[in-house]
């Protein structure tokens, strides 16, 4: 697949993978990008994941017949990109392999290279000349990993953006963008919401036409698009106005509750989101916290904590430093509720949470102080 004239791709769709990093599942399978930049000078981008060997060095040697690369450059170490360059450099032994200084102290610690192998070294900014491609590094630590930097070829007006821009899914499967890749972002790089917007300003200088990524599919169209989601992720503002209710319920009495003020809430004209924690995809929980500017939590009390799925949620909030948003309560419990006091208790280290005053309390089962109570909740949530 041509890129440009002289960018190919030549990464590979995974459909064996159950779960990509080992915890997220990925439905529509996995791409792992690598691209092949043909000058006077030849340059590969990134390796793929250790199961595609094969198929990834098939894909180069169709792409260069009887030319052979002169760089491997390596914009990130974490294994679905690195794993094979050892086995690039059984094919190609003569290629220098490109990358920074943590770069290489972590290549030492996953495998060794043989003392054989040419190295370069490069710095923040530094550029390496293809020909009429001038590969210009941009150090972006902790976009995903410490040693991340990105590539900015200024021919082809292209950026090479390692993870960053990257969504879950193979590229033979038709899907939404925003969807997978705010899953993927918010679970994997959701913490680093202050080193991507840094990155944000660094790319802002740049004229980018093209934005390849580690994972998912090539960027070309409507790049602000894309580039206005990091913004609005990376900053923690929400996306856009609507309430999630995610709700932890064992026999059905706090699903109900859920439900009344879903529809108390539609009724008033707000979008809702319902979620059953125990039964949905956690990082899309998690993904949808972020999306939206309210949340309401429902939980039953359990052995004097809160329900085990909605403790995994809340957590997965905070570790991605959730904040900026309205936050509501509904509590069960049938002799002592206290799950309120504890995930309010969760959330007190987050930053600018709004807590809603209405707290729905029930003891067991919906009753009609609590469908009261549901109302005053709803319209709280619907004050503007
Ligand atoms: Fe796609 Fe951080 O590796």
């Amino acid at each position: 697949m041509n890129v440009t004239k002289d960018i190919q791709y030549v990464g590979v769709n995974d459909h064996k993978i159950d779960l990509f990093e080992g915890q997220y599942a990925v439905p529509n399978g996995m791409t792992y990008n690598s691209y092949v930049i043909v000058d006077d000078k030849i340059a590969v981008m990134d390796t793929v994941d250790i199961k595609f060997k094969d198929e990834w060095l098939a894909n180069i040697a169709a792409v260069l017949g009887d030319r052979k690369p002169d760089y491997l450059i390596i914009q990130h170490m974490e294994p679905d990109h690195s794993a094979n360059i050892k086995n690039f450099l059984e094919i190609y032994p003569d290629t220098t392999v490109v990358g920074n200084a943590k770069t290489f102290a972590m290549m030492n610690q996953f495998f060794q290279l043989d003392a054989s192998v040419k190295r370069l070294t490069v710095t923040d900014k530094g550029t390496l000349e293809l020909g009429k491609h001038v590969l210009t590094f941009l150090f972006a630590p902790m976009v995903h990993w410490p040693e991340v930097m990105v590539t900015y070829d200024s021919a082809d007006k292209a950026l090479f953006s390692a993870d960053a821009f990257g969504k879950f899914g193979a590229l033979d499967v038709e899907e939404d963008w925003d969807d997978e890749a705010r899953r993927y972002f918010i679970g994997i790089v959701g913490k680093y919401g202050m080193q991507v917007q840094k990155l944000l300003q660094a790319a802002a200088a740049l004229d980018i036409e093209i934005i390849c990524p580690l994972h998912g599919p090539v960027l070309t169209e409507n790049l602000n698009h894309y580039i206005e989601k990091y913004d609005i992720w990376s900053s923690y503002r929400p996306e856009r106005e609507g309430i999630m209710i995610a709700y932890a319920s064992i026999y059905g009495n706090t699903k109900q509750a859920a439900e009344l003020l879903a529809a108390k809430l539609e009724e008033k004209g707000s979008k809702v989101v319902l979620a059953d924690l125990a039964r949905e995809d956690m990082a899309k929980c998690v993904a949808d916290a972020f999306q939206y500017d309210t949340l309401v939590l429902a939980s039953v009390t359990y052995n004097g904590d809160i329900f085990p799925v909605m403790k995994t949620f809340i957590h997965g909030l905070t570790e991605r430093s959730y904040q900026n948003r309205k936050v509501a309560f509904i509590e069960n419990g049938t002799w002592a509720p206290t799950a309120k006091k504890t995930m309010e208790g969760l959330l007190a280290k987050s930053k600018n949470i709004t807590f809603a005053e209405q707290v729905v309390t029930i003891r067991s089962a919906v009753n009609a102080g609590v469908q009261e109570s549901i109302e005053k909740l709803a319209e709280e949530l619907c004050a503007k």
